[in-house]
């Protein structure tokens, strides 16, 4: 629902398309979901510097960062987590529009919400790349020691302990970090873009 009343929409004099013609790929969103620790920001992160290398531009937007500025006011519950991940649908579609290859770190838990920013792209702007590493592994790796937090009850609603995470049923791209090195579902990715014409 939109607040504002008067307002009017003004087009662009220069086409998504146009932009994409001056920097020789296309532009879309990988959007990375997985629990906390899965790698999602680790794949994204190497993801970037293998485009940067082929000269294509890309730019992640990652959760714990975008909590720290556009979303600090948000925390964890259910309904915040929503609007953070529809904010972050909404300036993930600006990049794109922009001509980016955009990456999105998020746990992004319900299923619904990552369907409602598929529903702002275009079908083949929307990549969505299951990290799907399991819940044991996560919490082996529990490199920011929250995991452990969560199990002591000093942290509630934490995602795959006593917060839900809902898997994508039908993921463009499904990386298991525990079962492959970073280098392989980095080239996993690179291949579904290149195999999609979104990159050269
Ligand atoms: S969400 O669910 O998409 O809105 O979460 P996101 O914005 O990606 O933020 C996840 C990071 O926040 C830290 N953190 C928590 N995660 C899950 N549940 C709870 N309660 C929580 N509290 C803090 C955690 O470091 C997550 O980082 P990642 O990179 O996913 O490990």
């Amino acid at each position: 629902m939109i607040k504002s009343d008067n307002i009017t929409w003004h087009a662009s004099q220069v086409t998504k398309q146009q932009r994409q013609t001056l920097l020789n790929h296309k532009s879309a969103v990988l959007w990375f979901t997985g629990l906390s620790g899965s790698g999602k920001s680790t794949v994204a992160n190497a993801v970037e510097r293998a485009l940067y290398e082929q000269q294509v531009t890309s730019y992640v937007l990652d959760g714990d960062n975008m909590r720290f500025g556009l979303n600090k006011n948000l925390g964890f519950s259910a309904a915040d987590r929503t609007e953070n991940i529809r904010r972050i649908g909404e300036v993930a579609k600006l990049f794109v529009d922009a001509g980016t290859i955009t990456l999105t770190a998020f746990i992004s838990p319900y299923r619904a919400d990552r369907d409602q920013v598929r529903a702002l792209l275009d079908a083949d702007e929307f990549i969505e790349v299951f990290v799907d590493t399991p819940l044991a592994v996560c919490e082996q790796r529990d490199v920011k020691q929250l995991y452990a937090k969560a199990r002591r009850g000093e942290i509630t609603g934490f995602t795959g302990i006593d917060a839900p995470y809902e898997a994508p049923e039908k993921p463009e791209i499904t990386l298991d970090t525990s079962a492959q090195p970073l280098e392989a579902s980095v080239a996993q990715v690179m291949t579904y873009l290149r195999e999609h014409g979104i990159v050269p």
